[in-house]
């Protein structure tokens, strides 16, 4: 029989999953799952569900794409058929003891994969219990790989520090093109000029750094030539202590991810 996994909420994640599943892991049984039948629908899946039990009876591995305040309801009266599963969560805050309690399996894997996912690009970290074997390793690899890159992580508290960085980062990278866009706007650019060289300056940026085999402190320094405009632009964030905005920005964040741990 096919090796299947239940995906369970069809979502922003767990339509990115989905769709990397289906195009990198064709092998795979997906049994998608979600409470709108229409999301499903709208997916042109083979084997949808809208009921959770059925789609995980027939499943070896098991894809939590809830929100984390959906889990616990979602997870209390399907506990009895899981404890054999593999489980996969991508769900924020939720640890593997708390998962490990509600679902009565072994083997757990807590991720955090992140919005570039939806166009295979994402960065997921993740890690996993003591009672998840080699094989079942292999297979959340292989599942993250299909969505962009993975990290496995040494333990669960590297998530903590992880998710501002790879999970909030789309964040940065958006806040950065609206920065532009704002002075640009300022400087007498219409609104759609504004966009256009922001869009445009931070993907075009994005896609040299892919092609390029330097590391970002070499591409930076490459475009910043002396006493230019480039410079004078990094001088004044170097004055203003950008570096240590930034880093005391993260660590605030790392602080409110330990917070939401549950
Ligand atoms: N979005 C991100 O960038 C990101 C990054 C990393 C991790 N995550 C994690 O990924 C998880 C999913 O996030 P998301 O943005 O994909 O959420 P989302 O778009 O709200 O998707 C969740 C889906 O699951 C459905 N659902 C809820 N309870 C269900 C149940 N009992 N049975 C079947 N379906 C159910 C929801 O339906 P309703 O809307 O009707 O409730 C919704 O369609 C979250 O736990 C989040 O922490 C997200």
């Amino acid at each position: 029989m096919k090796e299947t996994i239940a995906i369970i909420g069809a979502g922003n994640m767990g339509t990115a999953f989905y769709k990397g599943v289906r195009e990198h892991l064709n092998r795979v049984r997906i049994n998608l799952c979600d409470k709108n039948m229409e999301k499903l629908t709208a997916l042109d899946a083979e084997h949808i569900y809208t009921d959770p039990a059925k789609a995980v009876a027939e499943a070896s591995v098991v894809l939590l794409a809830v929100k984390p305040q959906s889990a616990q309801a979602l997870l209390a009266p399907l506990s009895p058929a899981l404890k054999h599963h593999l489980i996969i969560s991508i769900m924020a805050g939720i640890s593997i003891t708390t998962l490990e309690q509600w679902t009565g399996a072994t083997a757990v894997v807590r991720a955090m994969p992140n919005l570039p996912a939806q166009v295979a690009r994402g960065l997921t970290g993740w890690t996993a219990s003591a009672g998840t074997d080699d094989k079942e390793r292999a297979f959340v690899k292989e599942l993250f790989l299909s969505v962009g890159q993975e990290i496995e992580l040494e333990n669960e508290s590297m998530l903590d520090s992880l998710t501002p960085l790879s999970g909030s980062g789309p964040a940065y990278f958006f806040l950065l093109a609206e920065l532009i866009a704002a002075k640009a706007i300022k400087e007498g650019f219409t609104e759609k000029q504004a966009n256009l060289i922001a869009r445009e300056t931070l993907i075009g940026s994005a896609l040299l750094l892919d092609e390029d085999p330097r590391g970002v402190r070499d591409m930076r320094i490459a475009v910043t030539s002396k006493a230019g405009v480039t410079e004078a632009a990094l001088r004044s964030l170097n004055d203003a202590k950008f570096e240590n905005i930034f880093a005391e920005a993260i660590d605030r964040a790392i602080a409110r991810s330990r917070e939401l741990n549950a």
